[in-house]
């Protein structure tokens, strides 16, 4: 049975539940986090909770906790799950309160979290890539908040979905974003772009470790406006998340990316993105 955290409470999934008027229930009132878990300890913490933190301020929501408390708890739920390779998810909303969508002048934020088995994508999975098809940005325009109100980005996906592909990447004024669920990448005349951070985009982190990496090990990039035209002609696409790491797109729009197959940078960076994970294992790297 899995255990799960709710407002300051360890206690079975089946035990844990939040009040009708919860506002993320009603509005969708709050912000989330994801945060990938490798040997036992959670990838990239710091960066995950300051991303929360920039959350939580974009919707007006005074922290509930501080950055030792969110660790322990999501120490805790590791624990508690036998340590290993997990995926935590944290969320908080504004709280329980009468209907009405100014906020409510007194009311205690709802914290609940939770963590599954992660699943490593093997090499012939990665080798293989995943379809991927262009849509309409509909979301709104503070994508930058990782907020729980994600009916466009969930319309989105199930398009994808319904037309055979994995991931759904996004059009806005004539640039790719992002994805429904993830950072797009693309391999372009050797160069590796991507959508610059801003209000358009989550700035994701494991979008962040890349550019790191690549930075660190004297690979070209450019953060910057990348057009539909240009996402066409791109050697690789590749989407990157928490969840999924890096996974290459070979199929856009039902016309093979690159030769169809994972490319050359793609495994470069994959490969690593794995050393620095092997590193984070060992406990010599954050
Ligand atoms: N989503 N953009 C969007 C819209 C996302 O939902 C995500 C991740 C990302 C990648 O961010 P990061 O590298 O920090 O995971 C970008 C998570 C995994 C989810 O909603 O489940």
């Amino acid at each position: 049975m899995s255990i799960v955290y709710l407002n300051g409470r360890f206690l079975p999934a089946e035990q844990a539940f939040i009040p009708v008027f919860d506002r993320g229930f009603i509005f969708g009132d709050g912000v989330y986090e994801v945060l990938p878990v490798y040997g036992g300890r959670p990838f990239r913490l710091a960066h995950h909770l300051e991303r929360l933190s920039q959350s939580l301020a974009g919707i007006g929501l005074t922290a509930p906790l501080g950055a030792d408390e969110w660790s322990t708890i999501i120490g805790e739920l590791i624990v508690r799950h036998g340590g290993g390779d997990q995926s935590v998810y944290l969320q908080i909303t504004r709280g329980a309160a009468p209907r009405d969508h100014a906020f409510p002048a007194h009311v205690e934020p709802t914290v609940f979290a939770y963590t599954q088995p992660l699943k490593e994508n093997p090499e012939e999975v990665l080798g293989r890539g995943v379809r991927a098809v262009t849509l309409d940005d509909i979301r709104w325009r503070r994508c930058d908040i990782k907020a729980i109100a994600l009916l466009a980005n969930v319309l989105l996906r199930q398009e994808a979905i319904q037309r055979g592909a994995a991931e759904a990447i996004l059009i806005r004024d004539g640039a790719v974003t992002e994805g429904a669920a993830s950072n797009i990448f693309v391999a372009l005349r050797g160069q590796l772009v991507t959508a610059p951070r801003g209000p358009s985009i989550l700035p994701g982190i494991t979008r962040d470790l890349i550019l790191e990496l690549a930075a660190a090990n004297g690979i070209d990039f450019a953060e910057r406006r990348l057009s539909q035209e240009e996402l066409r002609q791109a050697e690789e696409v590749w989407m990157t998340s928490s969840t999924k790491e890096i996974m290459p797109i070979v199929e856009l729009d039902g016309k093979q990316v690159g030769n169809g197959t994972a490319g050359s940078l793609f495994w470069r960076m994959h490969s690593l993105f794995q050393d620095y994970k092997r590193r984070f294992r060992e406990g010599t790297a954050g």
